[in-house]
């Protein structure tokens, strides 16, 4: 079914003019068989290395790959968004272009954390467009984001208006790049010196809540008893020593609880029975 209407291509634009602002980094998106996200972006100039369209169905992305020669990422976009988050990766834009009524938080939070814009797509067929609309800001705003502009209610391809989309952009910068950012830039001297001496305030730190979906490196030496640790570890991922856990929730707004990520990038099945502060979180951020 193609989704080539001058509406569609509105859409498709804003996109593109975001994403251009960021011409270092490729675009992760949702494209259908017919690939016109990937076409419209291909007529507008973006080199095919920039596109990373998604699809569940192995036969969308064959068609993909055979229209554009763009190599289609075969995948359920919730999985794709999550695992290249927790990889580091960057993006100039994470097109959710979705047919279902909700969004997960945690879906919502890796995209954040890896592109300065998020597009969001959600069907309201069946349900009141203002039940889709409250519930996905709730996530929106639980998952560090904002919207610069109100959500749009528009027709679908049948003429119905049951389709909803939400701009939405990162309140902080994206964790990837926080990431690499470890040291700070200082800026030039100036030629005459400050007369005065400012204190800068320390960061606060962000609330167990803001920490929910995040990846932490928590380094072995932090267990006591190396003999229980090796046996219970042996399965966790782990990079440059230290063990990678995701924050999947906390306990009265107050600690995180954590389930470990595995070697084979799937989540443990139960949570960790220990739990962190926000400030022990804080100093794990980084790999
Ligand atoms: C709305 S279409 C994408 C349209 C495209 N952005 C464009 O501008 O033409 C969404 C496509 O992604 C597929 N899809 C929906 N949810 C998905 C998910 N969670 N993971 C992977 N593919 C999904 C749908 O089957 C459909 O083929």
């Amino acid at each position: 079914m193609s989704y080539g209407t001058p509406l569609k291509n509105t859409h498709r634009a804003v996109v593109l003019e975001l994403a251009n602002a960021d011409p270092d980094h490729s675009i992760l998106y949702l494209d259908d068989d017919t690939a016109g996200a990937t076409i419209f972006f291909r007529e507008h100039g973006v080199s095919t290395k920039r596109l990373a369209p998604v699809n569940y169905s192995r036969d969308a992305c064959t068609d993909i790959t055979r229209i554009t020669k763009v190599s289609a990422i075969c995948g359920d976009m919730n999985e794709v968004v999550v695992s290249r988050h927790e990889n580091g990766d960057r993006y100039s834009f994470v097109w959710l272009d979705l047919q279902c009524r909700t969004i997960t938080r945690e879906t919502l939070t890796a995209s954040l954390g890896m592109a300065p814009y998020v597009g969001l797509t959600l069907s309201t067929r069946g349900v009141p467009s203002a039940t889709v609309i409250k519930d996905a800001l709730r996530i929106i705003r639980l998952s560090g984001g904002v919207c610069p502009e109100d959500p749009t209610r528009y027709r679908g391809k049948n003429g119905i208006t049951n389709v909803v989309r939400f701009l939405i952009m990162a309140k902080s910068k994206p964790t990837s790049v926080a990431k690499s950012c470890t040291t700070l830039t200082l800026p030039q001297p100036r030629t005459k010196p400050l007369t005065k001496t400012v204190d800068l305030p320390s960061p606060p730190t962000p609330t167990a809540d803001a920490f929910v979906g995040t990846v932490l490196y928590i380094p072995t030496s932090e267990w006591t008893n190396k003999k229980e640790l090796a046996t219970w570890s042996t399965d966790i991922k782990e990079k440059r020593g230290k063990l990678c856990f995701r924050v999947v929730g906390t306990h009265y707004h107050k600690k995180l609880a954590l389930r470990a990520i595995m070697k084979n990038n799937r989540m443990n099945t139960t949570k960790e029975h220990w739990t962190l502060t926000p400030t022990m979180a804080d100093k794990y951020r980084i790999v």
